[in-house]
């Protein structure tokens, strides 16, 4: 049987396999269902002592996997390919009919994308998606991310008070990625609508929205054919890889996905140390914490991801003292690494910032690791900045207890993130009439590559945000 011992990045597979007896049901944790109020923060702690550092988990009832707890275990897997398997369909509860990967739930499916690739093939899609995501303009999409911010306060700085989660950090990101997909802020606000859809915990409206999803990509990809521009999509269907237009659209949908919730808690998570810690807080006002260094604080202890799925074992193996089977699901356990005591340090003097908080595992390690940390950090320090410089008197509209956190055991962030703050003025004349804040498409030209929204009069495109308008009403 082959072990993993941590630090063991390099272990490689060949020992007999062996038939590993389930653990007794009352051993397994269950991370579906109603989420504590206060978070599972308390949970890892109670894992690592009771199982060491992985523990047997479900996911949902009968469906099984180990959530890796430890730091080295979580980074030996994340850089072992030849060991773990990205690609969900070998998972053993798919074989045995325990999960469908078609129900298009985020955490449980697979599509032909980089994401849920491996070996040759994952080579080929990430040098698509990894050249695109290298051509863009990092300085120009600064500016446009500033002015995308700028946009979303103009539309609540009056008020005096902001849901910073609904109004700013979930918007943001959605219409960044469809600014770089060259089209329109309208298309962004639908797009952000239904993968908000996706999110939330009603499946058929869920797979409608799944469905809508799909058509806004493959239009996008019959759009950019037509009219090829400088933004990801036109690149991704130009590369020497070969990718077909069916392969781009769901690269593309990837995109959108993998950027959204990550960076939305992100921005969230760092806002919310900001308003409730008064060391940091401090420490960040009078300039002694760069920027960066706050999100790294806040990636290694407010991870906006806390458990990532998944890897499957492509063979028997001992991890800590748990037996592992091909086949089974391995969860990669960031809140839980950065929990552990073997890598958790104390605060350097002065800031409140925990110490080693750069060894943070939010972007992944390996082959899948993500190919946009840059573009990922930029667009959550300018959101930070821009709203630090525009709101005046920025606090919580509600206890720092009362702030509820998302139900799923994936992600790591706020419901909502209530704050008042002395009313101010729209940068921009009227601010109703900019384009990110009435979702009308209309867009600024120095914008790259965005085009205006009736480009292709008529198109899959079109008719779906006539649609999604006439929702609106
Ligand atoms: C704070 C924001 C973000 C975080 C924390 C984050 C984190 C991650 C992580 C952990 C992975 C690895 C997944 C795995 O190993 O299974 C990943 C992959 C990926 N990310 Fe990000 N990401 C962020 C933002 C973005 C953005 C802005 C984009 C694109 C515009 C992006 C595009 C991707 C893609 C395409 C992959 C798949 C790479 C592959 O499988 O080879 N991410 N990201």
């Amino acid at each position: 049987m082959t072990t993993i011992q941590p630090g063991d990045e390099t272990a490689r597979p060949g020992a007999p396999a062996f038939a590993a007896p389930r653990g007794c049901p009352a051993d397994i944790t269950r991370l579906y269902g109603t989420t504590p109020d206060a978070g599972r923060d308390e949970l890892w702690a109670a894992l690592r002592e009771r199982h060491g550092a992985v523990a047997p988990v479900e996911l949902e009832t009968g469906v099984r996997a180990w959530l890796l707890l430890g730091y080295h275990e979580n980074l030996t897997v994340l850089q072992n390919p030849h060991m773990f398997a990205r690609d969900t369909r070998r998972w053993r509860e798919v074989a045995e009919g325990r999960v469908d990967l078609a129900s298009g739930r985020p955490a449980l499916s697979w599509r032909p994308n980089v994401l849920y690739a491996d070996g040759a093939e994952h080579t080929r899609l990430r040098g698509a998606v990894v050249d695109a995501l290298a051509r863009v303009d990092m300085a120009a999409t600064s500016r446009m991310v500033r002015q995308l911010c700028d946009e979303l306060i103009d539309g609540f700085i009056a008020e005096g008070r902001a849901d910073l989660v609904a109004q700013y950090a979930n918007p943001l990101p959605v219409l960044v990625v469809n600014r770089l997909y060259g089209l329109a802020d309208s298309y962004g606000h639908m797009l952000g609508d239904l993968t908000a859809i996706i999110f939330d915990e009603d499946a058929k409206r869920g797979e409608d929205a799944i469905a809508r999803v799909h058509q806004y990509f493959s239009g996008l990809v019959d759009r950019k054919r037509e009219r090829p521009g400088p933004d990801l999509v036109s690149w991704m269907l130009e590369h020497p890889s070969g990718l077909s237009g069916h392969e781009v659209a769901h690269q593309a949908a990837l995109i959108n996905s993998a950027s959204h919730q990550p960076t939305t808690h992100l921005i969230g998570n760092t806002l919310r140390t900001l308003l409730s810690d008064n060391r940091i807080r401090g420490a960040y006002t009078d300039a002694r914490l760069p920027v960066q260094e706050l999100l790294d604080h806040v990636m290694w202890t407010d991870t906006p991801f806390q458990i990532l799925p998944a890897r499957f074992a492509l063979q028997d193996m001992l991890i800590g003292s748990a037996e592992v089977r091909a086949g089974d699901a391995l969860l990669i356990g960031f809140d839980s690494a950065h929990r552990d005591p073997a890598v958790r340090r104390g605060d350097d003097a002065g800031t409140g910032v925990a110490s080693g908080s750069r060894a943070h595992l939010m972007f992944g390690a390996g082959p899948h690791a993500c190919p946009a940390r840059e573009l990922a950090k930029m667009i959550a320090a300018t959101a930070v900045t821009t709203l630090n410089e525009r709101l005046s008197g920025m606090q919580l509209a509600v206890d720092p207890e009362e702030l509820r956190w998302m139900p799923s055991p994936f992600l790591r962030g706020l419901r909502a993130l209530p704050v008042s703050f002395a009313p101010g003025e729209p940068s921009s004349p009227d601010p109703g009439d900019s384009a990110s804040s009435r979702g009308d498409g209309r867009r600024d030209p120095s914008s790259p590559g965005a085009e205006e929204d009736d480009a292709v009069e008529g198109d899959l495109l079109d008719r779906l945000l006539t649609w999604w308008r006439g929702l609106r009403g």
